[in-house]
């Protein structure tokens, strides 16, 4: 029997404007306060639109997975990511989402993905060695700055630390406009001339022209071992076509975007947490230290880390890089009880599955040895940092492996101090990133 709900409203709300100031402000706050009192599954009043935010598991797979037919992409938040990475594996949709995403799937297999593995250590210990070690320095920046040398070298064979073609660059100052255009929603349109409209189409001209060059060397001859070599040569194994150099510079757009700052991110929060856990820290530094010596990582190395697997797990538990799911009802229906309008905006919104009570035992607290129970998590969308169904994230074994060699190599080379007296929260920009720098201090072990 399916009994209908009445599903509890977000207050207090201003005139015609509901909660969109708030939201505006801050909407992992209203988020979590919606959850926090008033459950679940909560609607929220915005202006022209019923807008829903859901933290219950079994809700969560029936639209991420059971019925994803009815929960589309067709959102404000898709649309604005469309201007700036095309029509990618993130933003597309349909049949040729379908087919992009076949022929893009071999190259994420786990054997592909593992000969990988040597390149990730290799530019993790050339980072150490490059950060301060008479000073502080912001963790957050040089992590964002290993894994886009990561994604450039296995993606296009690119160092951007040489950077001779300027992709580093280029890349570097394309990302930051595209994230102030993601978060400034509110602006003027990218064809009025406004500077940042000037500046930003100048920096993705720039960068589409190099990756453009690069594709065209490949169509030419020139081979490498990497994720866009796999692009090039893959065809559909359905209908035998393969992806034109549009296609393949959306999807070159979209890894850098989708692989880059989520896999730091997670490095980030997970410095952060293991600064305020000794103990946890304790506890990693021992099973690295028995299980690499001063032997540099491989990839053999990973499954002989379980306790490294179980605090990214539980990092990315209590720090979703990607925190939230945006979904337009397509057409009108009633799920686990709750009535979804045609055209509403529902969310999924990861952190709060990750922290809700029900389904976690001291949920706010940071234990990574709660993954050595099989029992964990309760429900399998209580736990989702990479979503869940068709969607889901292609890239999640190359994150979760590049994750467990950074953070073994990090641990491993440098005795890594988070300053303390610093407030860091986290803020909901495309991913969660922290509020301010994360200020550590690393030195070289003996
Ligand atoms: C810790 C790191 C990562 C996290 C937490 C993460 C999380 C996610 C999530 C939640 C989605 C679903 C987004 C949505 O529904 O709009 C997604 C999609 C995607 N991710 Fe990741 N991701 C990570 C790393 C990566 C990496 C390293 C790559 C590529 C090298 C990648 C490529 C993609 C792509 C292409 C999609 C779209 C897949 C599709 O819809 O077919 N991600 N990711």
């Amino acid at each position: 029997m399916n009994e209908i709900k009445p599903t509890p409203k977000y207050t207090p709300s201003v005139w015609l404007l509901g909660a969109l100031p708030q939201l505006q402000k801050n909407p992992l706050a209203v988020m979590d306060r919606a959850f926090r009192e008033f459950g679940e599954v909560v609607e929220v009043p915005v202006p022209r639109i019923r807008m829903f935010v859901v933290s219950q598991p079994a809700l969560a797979e029936h639209i991420l997975v059971t019925n994803i037919k009815n929960y589309s992409k067709d959102t404000r938040g898709y649309a604005m990511l469309k201007t700036v990475l095309g029509n990618g594996l993130v933003t597309s949709e349909g049949a040729f989402w379908k087919r992009q995403r076949r022929i893009a799937q071999p190259a994420f297999h786990r054997e592909k993905i593992a000969t990988f593995a040597d390149t990730m250590v290799r530019l993790a210990r050339e980072a150490a060695c490059t950060w301060p070690t008479d000073r502080p320095f912001d963790f957050n920046r040089e992590m964002m700055k290993v894994t886009l040398s990561i994604a450039a070298e296995t993606l296009l064979s690119t160092d951007v630390t040489k950077d001779s073609e300027g992709v580093g660059r280029a890349l570097t100052q394309a990302l930051e406009l595209m994230i102030w255009k993601i978060t400034h929603p509110f602006t003027w349109p990218s064809w009025v001339p406004t500077q940042r409209n000037r500046e930003f189409a100048a920096a993705k001209g720039e960068l589409d022209g190099i990756v453009q060059s690069i594709i065209g060397r490949r169509r030419a001859g020139e081979r490498h071992e990497d994720l866009l070599q796999m692009f090039v040569d893959t065809t559909d194994s359905e209908t035998n076509e393969s992806m034109t150099d549009e296609q393949l510079r959306d999807e070159v757009m979209t890894m850098f975007l989708a692989g880059h700052e989520t896999t730091a991110n997670a490095l980030s929060w997970t410095f952060w947490l293991l600064g305020q856990s000794p103990e946890v820290w304790a506890r990693l530094e021992r099973e690295v230290t028995t299980v690499l010596g001063t032997r540099v990582a491989t990839l053999a190395d990973v499954p002989k880390l379980p306790y490294a697997a179980h605090v990214m797990k539980e990092s990315m538990r209590l720090f979703p890089p990607v925190w939230t799911l945006g979904r337009r009802v397509v057409e009108t229906e009633t799920a686990c009880g709750y009535t979804f309008p045609k055209g509403a905006l529902v969310f999924v919104v990861p952190y709060l599955l990750h922290r809700n009570p029900q389904f976690w035992e001291a949920p706010l607290e940071f234990n990574p040895s709660r993954w050595e129970n099989p029992e964990v998590p309760k429900h399998k969308a209580a736990y989702i940092p990479f979503s869940s169904g068709q969607r889901k994230c292609i890239g999640d074994a190359f994150a979760n492996l590049e994750a467990a060699l950074l953070l073994a190599t990090f641990v491993q080379m440098k005795k890594i101090t988070v300053l303390p007296g610093q407030q860091v929260v986290p803020v909901p920009v495309v991913t969660l990133r922290p509020s301010t720098q994360i200020q550590v201090t690393a030195v070289d072990r003996a």
